[in-house]
């Protein structure tokens, strides 16, 4: 009764906890299938951001008074809730971000320049989005290290066949856990465990991977990894960096300022304990706040169960839409929803995306279309754009008819 419970969840009574969803858009009820973009947010996060700025509205780890203790501790109380949420050992390995590409970011200006030089070789995916391309990019213009690519295979995954020759001398290996494009989900285990062989370390892009699947950095066998408030339920301007302790402890800092030092002189500074050496300034406290509450919603939900939701609507999706418009919509990714999420990515016959886009708006449907900040694969593919819907556990099969209604139209309009 209880594993039933656990992997059931109901769409249509979650949709009421999202207010937004509760609107419309051109006089129709909204279909919200942009969640690989920015996820809604339910009425809690709301609340706890509401509560803070009426109730605790004060700076955190400066002020000895109760209303500065209280926002202390409920932005602290973030920090492990989002420990326990991926299965990190300690809150002292969560290092609160303003986003994931900031995270990813954070490693490669600190961990990159700090144990990278000229010639060494960073393997990453030609599936990678813009936020775990550029940084790397910048490292390689400032320390002459170089990238590596591994490829797509004919399912839409990454081809592993010449794994272990691409690893070979390897310093680090970066990759995403889901395509925001392709949905697809690598052997993120396999991966990591061939570039540990190597002596790499293992950077995981987890921004579309968190929000939709149960997380166990053990499990993973990652050394970083980076996500976001905003596609979990939480707000924007928020993200995560969990990294493995003692590689964050011989890290220098990132940002220098208030907060991460433990003390300052006019001769130089002593940074501060993790986590905070890497968390300068004033923190976003009430968007922390507002992703703590994200993640008590997630997990009351639970993640095993809105995995699997994922996935029988992704199934559904996969087998209703080219049984309505066969050959004329090319959905990308795998076909096998073990090894994929719900982002869905297509062109359809030669219409172009934008156009595509714009008469699903008039529906009140809303997809993101473009190249979806991953030119490379966009490259790799032969296309400059593609229309993509993804779904979360908001939406349901209605949704998908939703969108599949609307793509009529654009036949229609186009044909
Ligand atoms: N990376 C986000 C997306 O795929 C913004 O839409």
């Amino acid at each position: 009764m209880e594993l039933n419970l656990k992997l059931n969840l109901d769409a249509s009574t979650l949709k009421a906890d999202f207010p937004l969803l509760g609107r419309e858009v051109n006089g129709k009820p909204i279909v919200y299938l942009d969640s690989a973009a920015t996820s809604q947010k339910p009425q809690s996060v709301l609340d706890a951001m509401d509560d803070y700025y009426r109730s605790i509205n004060a700076n955190v780890h400066r002020g000895a008074y109760y209303i500065a203790d209280l926002a202390t501790t409920a932005m602290e109380e973030t920090r492990s809730k989002v420990q326990r949420f991926i299965g990190a050992a300690s809150p002292r390995e969560i290092i609160l971000t303003k986003n994931a590409t900031e995270a990813i970011n954070l490693v490669a200006h600190s961990w990159g320049r700090e144990y990278l030089s000229e010639g060494d070789v960073i393997v990453t995916t030609i599936m990678e989005h813009h936020a775990n391309i550029v940084p790397w990019h910048i490292l390689c213009a400032d320390r002459g290290t170089r990238l590596r690519w591994l490829n797509l295979n004919v399912n839409g995954n990454l081809k592993l066949d010449d794994l272990d020759e691409t690893l070979d001398g390897a310093r680090l290996v970066v990759l995403s856990a889901m395509s925001n494009v392709l949905g697809a989900i690598p052997p993120i285990r396999q991966i990591a465990d061939a570039a540990h062989e190597k002596g790499a370390v293992v950077v995981l892009d987890g921004a579309q991977f968190v929000p939709h699947l149960p997380t166990d950095v053990a499990e993973l066998g990652a050394d970083f990894l980076a996500f976001s408030g905003h596609k979990m339920c939480g707000p924007t301007g928020i993200g995560v960096l969990w990294g493995r302790e003692d590689l964050l402890e011989a890290m220098p800092p990132f940002l220098g300022g208030g907060e991460m030092i433990l003390d300052v002189t006019t001769e130089g500074f002593l940074p501060n304990d993790l986590p905070w050496k890497f968390e300068a300034g004033t923190p976003p406290i009430a968007e922390a706040i507002g992703l703590g509450a994200a993640v008590d919603y997630l997990a009351d939900i639970g993640m095993p169960a809105i995995r699997e939701h994922d996935r029988k609507l992704t199934a559904y999706a996969l087998r209703t839409l080219p049984g309505r418009f066969g050959d004329k919509l090319n959905i990308h990714g795998p076909a096998d929803t073990s090894e994929r999420g719900g982002v869905l990515s297509f062109t359809f016959g030669d219409i172009h995306a934008h156009d595509i886009s714009q008469v699903l708006d008039g529906e009140a449907v809303c997809v993101r279309a473009g190249h979806h900040c991953a030119k490379p694969l966009m490259d790799t593919l032969g296309v400059t754009a593609t229309a993509r819907a993804s779904v979360y556990l908001y939406n349901d099969e209605s949704d998908i008819d939703a969108l599949a209604d609307a793509l009529e139209r654009v036949g229609d309009f186009f044909g």
